[in-house]
Parts: structure tokens; sequence; C-alpha cells
């Protein structure tokens, strides 16, 4: 009779791949500090199979020297400022490597929708999904935000969507403010580049970076400011995130109000 699965199993996977895991290499676990050097580690023949069998390391590709955080935003808003069209940025940002947080991360996602649209939102950081499909909010807050389009009569094909920092945090922890002030320049120049007429920002991080509002979001969301894109001042409104949402449902009715004025702001506009 086979064994049926530890009905734990899943949500140990789950969390091992959310706190950056990304491939299965052996039954036991072992334990790679031990091993390192020092009277700690265990003799050769000592250790696990695992072990004595392993690859031998590989070297790490050569990378540039890591920038100082100030070095490395002064690039980027050099390099930003050079960008003409969309495509130009994407190529930039996708060669950039002031940022630490490209190391660890598998793709660049630049952006996701329509790049002519009115209406621009901008989230925190990419997650796995996100790293994997190298495309912005496609798991599970990126199908809630589609329901949240769709309920005011928008999908992706028309709105344009990106996120503060291009590349994902490992484990998905929050981007440092070093990491957000050195990939600020980017998202700056991409909303001057798209030119909307109503921005949006999902989340704290994305308010408090873009809108520079310190309140709580839960004060703070729905209040329309006013935004400067470098070209022009258009309107910009901070709502709830939808991971945000996902964990606390009931806050979902403030999510609606925000989204009947953003849709009344696009009609007027
Ligand atoms: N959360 C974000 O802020 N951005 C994404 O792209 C996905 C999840």
């Amino acid at each position: 009779m086979t064994e049926s699965p530890d009905p734990n199993a899943r949500d140990l996977i789950e969390f091992y791949l959310d706190a950056g895991a990304d491939a299965f290499i052996g039954e036991e676990p072992v334990d790679r500090f031990a091993l390192v050097d020092g009277p700690v580690a265990p003799k050769v023949a000592e250790r696990p199979a695992l072990v004595r069998e392993a690859a031998p390391p590989i070297a790490a590709p050569a990378r540039p020297a890591p920038q100082a955080p100030d070095e490395a935003a002064t690039a980027a808003r050099i390099a930003a400022r050079s960008a003409t069209t969309l495509d130009e940025l994407r190529a930039i940002v996708e060669g950039f490597d002031g940022c630490a947080l490209k190391a660890t991360a598998s793709r660049t996602v630049f952006s996701d929708g329509n790049p002519q649209a009115r209406l621009m939102l901008v989230g925190e950081a990419p997650g796995r999904d996100e790293d994997i499909e190298g495309l912005p909010f496609v798991g599970r807050s990126g199908k809630l935000l589609n329901q949240m389009l769709k309920a005011i009569g928008l999908d992706r094909t028309s709105v344009y969507i990106a996120n503060i920092v291009p590349w994902r945090p490992p484990g998905n922890r929050d981007p440092s403010p070093h990491e957000s002030a050195i990939c600020l320049p980017f998202i700056l120049r991409q909303i001057e580049l798209v030119d909307p007429d109503v921005l949006v920002c999902l989340g704290k991080p994305s308010m408090q970076t873009l809108l520079g509002l310190m309140e709580p979001i839960s004060k703070a969301r729905g209040r329309w400011v006013t935004f400067n894109t470098g070209k022009r001042d258009i309107k910009a409104l901070a709502t709830f995130h939808p991971a945000f949402l996902l964990r606390s449902p009931l806050q979902k009715r403030f999510a609606w109000r925000d989204l009947l004025a953003i849709k009344k702001a696009l009609k007027n506009g």
C-alpha cells in the first residue's frame, strides 16, 4: 500500500519556495555552515554521501565590483535620463548592475500592459511568480488585481503596470531603502515615458516612494494628490495592495471606493 502524503508537506514546500529555495537536492538536511571549515566541520569520511559526492564548487560568474548606493543611484539617474523610449529604458534596466537584487533575481520584471494606457499602476517589487514569468502581478495578488480592474471595465490591455523595484528581493523580503533609492530613477523615467493621466500606487511602499505620503495607508488611501511626471501634473492616488486585500478581505470595501474614484477620474479626465 502506498503511504499517503503528509498533508503538511505542500505547505512546507510552499514555505521553502517563498523563502527563496528553488531546487530540491537531497532527502536529508545538510548543515552547510558546519561543513565550511574549522573544528565543527566533520571529516570528509564522516560527511553524508550527498556531500561527498557533490560536484566541485562552481565558480561564481564574474560580476562588476559593487557600487556604493549613492554612486549606483547616480548611475541609475544618468542611465534613466538617457532613455528616450520605453524599449530603450527596458534595455538599460536589464543591463544595469548597480542594484544587488539583480544578482539574486532570475529575471528583470520591467512592466506589463499597454504603454499607451491612461492608467498606470505601480506596486512594490516582484514576487516568486513574477520572477519566474518576468511580468509584474501574475501571482495570486495579480489575479486579484485583474478582478479589481475588471470591476471597473479595465484589463491588462487598457492599463500599464510596473513596480518600484524591477528585481525580486530574495525570499520576498521588503526591498531596502537603499535598493528602492537606486531603482527610483528607473520607475520615475518609466512614468514620464508612459505619461499616464492617472497614477495609482499599490500599497504603502509605492505610496511612500512615489507620493511621499508617510501616513498609514489606511488614512492616505483614496485621496487624490498631484504628481508631476516630469512632463506635466497628473492625478495620483494610493490604494491597498492586492496582497493585503487577500489577507484582509474586509478592506476590499475601501478598495472598491478607490476603484470607483479611479473610474470617475478616467471618465472626467
Ligand atoms: N507584488 C508587487 O508589489 N508587485 C508584483 O509584481 C507582485 C506582487
